[in-house]
């Protein structure tokens, strides 16, 4: 199985705190893996570095066998990411917005923009809503929305920070729903932290669990949940 996410002896201090320590995972290619941990164990921060926004202290992050901060632009426009929440210009359409996120992309050549955002748009299903001011979306939209941009770059895979956050049961049905298809119809493979576990429980095979910035368990879903919920069987393993 190719490996699509390689991350080696990751350390990541700031002013003499170890926000991660020797984080060494790896997620194969058309897997959808589940990143958990209690607030403040280093997941943000995490995706953060794997996402080239900042350096580590040490190790490697390979996407594809490609090194993110050694080939940053040629790793970059293999994935596509939403960390925290997606900023987009409130007063501006969506479309619009996806046409500037694009136009700042060096991978995607101009001409192929605006057919880029219709696709994009058709896939998350905002072509209807793609004139409106962001402003104006609700919450599920703005997180569609998030997709759509890290979709624009045709990434094979996709970094996702709490993408449900706040979200109603539609509108996570939606997400869900949406990764799946682009899993299963595209090959793209995600990353995606999240604190509900029922979620991660119905769409990730794999899991990562990080505490205080180390990986502490890492396996199949099914693995660790057994026969419980994964909630229970996840808060056994970090109170442990
Ligand atoms: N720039 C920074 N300087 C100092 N400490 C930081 C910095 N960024 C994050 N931290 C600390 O690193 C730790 C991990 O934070 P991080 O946001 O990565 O956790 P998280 O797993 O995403 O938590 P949550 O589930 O609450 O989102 C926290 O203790 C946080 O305060
Ligand atoms: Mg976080």
């Amino acid at each position: 199985m190719k490996t699509m996410l390689e991350v080696k002896g990751l350390t990541k201090k700031v002013q003499g705190r170890t926000l991660l320590r020797e984080v060494g995972f790896a997620v194969h290619s058309g897997e959808i893996c589940g990143l958990l941990g209690p607030n403040g164990a280093g997941k943000t921060t995490l995706i953060r570095v794997m996402t080239g926004l900042i350096r580590p202290t040490a190790g490697s992050i390979r996407v594809a066998g490609v090194e993110v901060h050694r080939e940053r632009s040629r790793a970059l426009r293999k994935m596509g990411a939403i960390v925290e929440n997606p900023v987009f210009f409130p007063y501006m359409s969506g479309r619009d917005n996806l046409i500037n996120l694009a136009l700042l992309d060096p991978g995607l050549p101009k001409n192929k923009i605006s057919s880029r955002v219709e696709e994009v748009l058709k896939v998350v299903d905002l072509v209807g809503r793609a004139d409106d001011k962001v402003g104006t979306y609700s919450l599920g939209m703005k997180q569609r929305l998030g997709i759509a941009q890290a979709l624009l770059g045709h990434p094979e895979v996709i970094l996702l920070d709490e993408p449900a956050n706040g979200l109603d049961p539609i509108g996570m049905r939606q997400l869900r729903e949406l990764i799946l298809k682009l899993n299963r119809e595209e090959g793209i493979t995600f990353l995606i932290s999240s604190h509900l576990l029922d979620e991660i429980q119905r769409i990730c095979k794999r899991l990562v669990v990080l505490k205080d910035g180390a990986v502490i368990w890492q396996g199949e879903t099914g693995e660790l949940s057994g026969s419980r919920d994964l909630e229970e069987a996840f808060v056994e393993l970090v109170s442990g």
